[in-house]
């Protein structure tokens, strides 16, 4: 039998789901037990591929807007990234039952943008243009209230109303380092901004960054399993290249490795954006098992217990499931 080459793989923890992603999922799970098929989603429920894919099989119905879903009283699931304020009040006005799947760390930067607007600062959000969580967050207050901040070039452009009643907020998924430049941009600019102690950057977000950076100099190419609309995937393969990786790649399958660029590697860091689920992780590691003798050794920079709640309507059911 032909030698295989020997690989030796990094798996980098933490990786994959995040409280906030196992939260979101769980309740359209719950609601399509209590309730049954259909149940409306707006938005992506999370930003992966085989994670919709899985619940639409279910009976999940996604739409971007509400007035795509039909008068019938099916329940409506809003995405983890969180909605514009305007999106509960239309589903008021229209009489539909929903459940907000927004993640807590979401809800607490808008309430944070709320509580800056009521003591009378102006906000400044640092996030990407487009990106569901960023309309959500500024969506919360009246046009005009927030403006966004894309760039270090932004935050060295931007002429607040007033410098001294500004305030900022954070996307929760952004790349540590490039915020905290745009953090130190604004702060140099505003002496007196105020904001978090750090940024709203979440925990789960950090943690996996942190990850990639301690195992990406130690290979010779990264795998990180995740969709390319997840903002925190997208992330984890530039802080890779960053930190030295030379070929770093974002796959949602296995089959979508492209093994041209791996030729001659003999080691290999893999990891998963938070809306990436471990079954993929495995897909990945066994398809390498298949063409290399590999070594896996798990390398832990962080531990995570975070875990939260699920709304009220579905907590007898999720019982009953447990
Ligand atoms: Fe929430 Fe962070 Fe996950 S904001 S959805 S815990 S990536």
């Amino acid at each position: 039998m032909e030698k295989r080459p020997q690989l030796d793989i990094l798996l980098c923890a933490p990786r994959g789901f995040c409280a906030g992603v196992d939260r979101a999922i769980q309740i359209v799970e719950l609601a399509l037990e209590k309730y049954g098929a259909p149940v409306y989603v707006r938005h992506a429920i999370v930003h992966n591929k085989y994670v919709v894919d899985g619940l639409r099989e279910k009976g999940a119905i996604f739409v971007e807007e509400l007035s795509e879903i039909p008068e019938t009283g099916a329940p409506v699931v809003f995405s983890a990234h969180g909605v514009p304020k305007s999106v509960p009040a239309d589903a008021r006005s229209r009489n539909m039952f929903f459940l907000d799947a927004t993640c807590p760390l979401v809800s607490k930067v808008h309430v944070e943008a709320q509580r800056h607007y009521a003591e009378g600062h102006e906000i400044v959000l640092i996030g990407h243009k487009g990106h569901p969580e960023v309309v959500g967050t500024m969506g919360q207050l009246p046009p005009g209230a927030i403006t966004l901040v894309e760039t270090v070039a932004d935050a060295m452009v931007f002429e607040p109303r007033d410098a001294g009643t500004l305030a900022f907020v954070t996307q929760t998924t952004l790349s540590v380092d490039d915020t905290r430049e745009i953090v130190a941009a604004l702060q140099s600019r505003f002496p007196a901004i105020n904001g978090p102690h750090k940024e709203d950057i979440c925990y789960a977000t950090t943690n996996r960054q942190e990850a990639i950076k301690a195992v990406a100099p130690e290979v010779d190419a990264m795998i990180v399993v995740g969709s390319s609309n997840s903002s925190n995937s997208l992330r984890l393969v530039e802080v890779a290249e960053r930190a030295g990786c030379k070929v770093s790649m974002l796959v949602d399958r296995a089959s979508e490795i492209d093994w041209s660029r791996l030729e001659g590697i003999k080691s290999l860091g893999v990891s998963a954006g938070a809306s990436a689920p471990e079954k993929l992780v495995d897909e990945v590691i066994e398809a390498f098992a298949q063409r290399y003798d590999i070594k896996v050794e798990a390398r832990v920079t962080a531990k995570e217990n975070i875990a939260f709640n699920i709304p009220r309507e579905l907590r007898t059911i999720e019982a009953s499931v447990a």
